[in-house]
């Protein structure tokens, strides 16, 4: 065989071989509780960076490192914060499937400009109406109290009963 054959034969496995590669794009992901086993990893991405963004943190305020490996262990669930936010995630759902979807219905309208695109209705009710981002505004932990109630004089002692029968 001529070398230039084989040249040409060399390049097409390795274009076959790199479209084996590239077109086998669905992650296998290890540890997923919530999110839909055959999300993409664009669509888990863009909720991950959504958590970092909403609360101010790194990937690592949630997930654990593999220090004798020295790389993260994104399927660990080793860290309590890990554990906090699929609560958080399974309460965001609930509100806004059981409460904000309903008033959109009520009211005729389905604001998609709030959905983020991701590739559930589960994953999109979580990013939707009210979002981590509502509550938590950058901060790790969400201040609970307007800031003016620190000056505010403290409120009046409940009425006493009433007692006219
Ligand atoms: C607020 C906490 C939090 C932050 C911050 C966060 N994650 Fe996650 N991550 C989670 C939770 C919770 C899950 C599991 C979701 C489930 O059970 O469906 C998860 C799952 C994952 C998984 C899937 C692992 C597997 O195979 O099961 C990957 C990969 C991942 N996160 C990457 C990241 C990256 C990269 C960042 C930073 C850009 C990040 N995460 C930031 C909470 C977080
Ligand atoms: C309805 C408001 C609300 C929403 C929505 C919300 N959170 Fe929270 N979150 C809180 C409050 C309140 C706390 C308690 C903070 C504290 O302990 O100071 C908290 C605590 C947390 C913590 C633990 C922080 C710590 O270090 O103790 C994590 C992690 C978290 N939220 C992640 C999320 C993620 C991810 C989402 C979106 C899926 C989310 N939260 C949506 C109100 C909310």
């Amino acid at each position: 065989m001529k070398k230039s054959t084989l040249i040409v034969i060399g390049c097409l496995i390795s274009v076959f071989a790199f479209q084996a590669f590239t077109t086998r794009h669905q992650p296998e992901w290890k540890n997923l509780k919530i999110l839909p086993q055959d999300i993409s990893k664009d669509g888990l991405d863009s909720v991950m960076h959504q958590f970092t963004a909403s609360l101010g943190v790194k990937c690592n305020y949630c997930h654990a490192g593999n220090p004798a490996e020295h790389r993260m262990d994104f399927a660990s669930d080793e860290k309590p914060e890990k554990q906090i936010a699929r609560k958080m995630m399974l309460m965001s759902i609930d509100i806004n499937k059981n409460h904000f979807q309903q008033m959109a219905d009520m009211m005729k309208k389905d604001d998609d400009k709030m959905a983020v695109s991701t590739d559930t209705a589960a994953v999109s009710y979580m990013l939707k109406y009210v979002t981590c981002y509502t509550c938590h505004h950058g901060e790790a932990h969400p201040k609970n109290k307007p800031p003016m109630m620190n000056h505010m004089p403290p409120p009046p002692p409940p009425a006493p009963a009433q007692n006219n029968q």
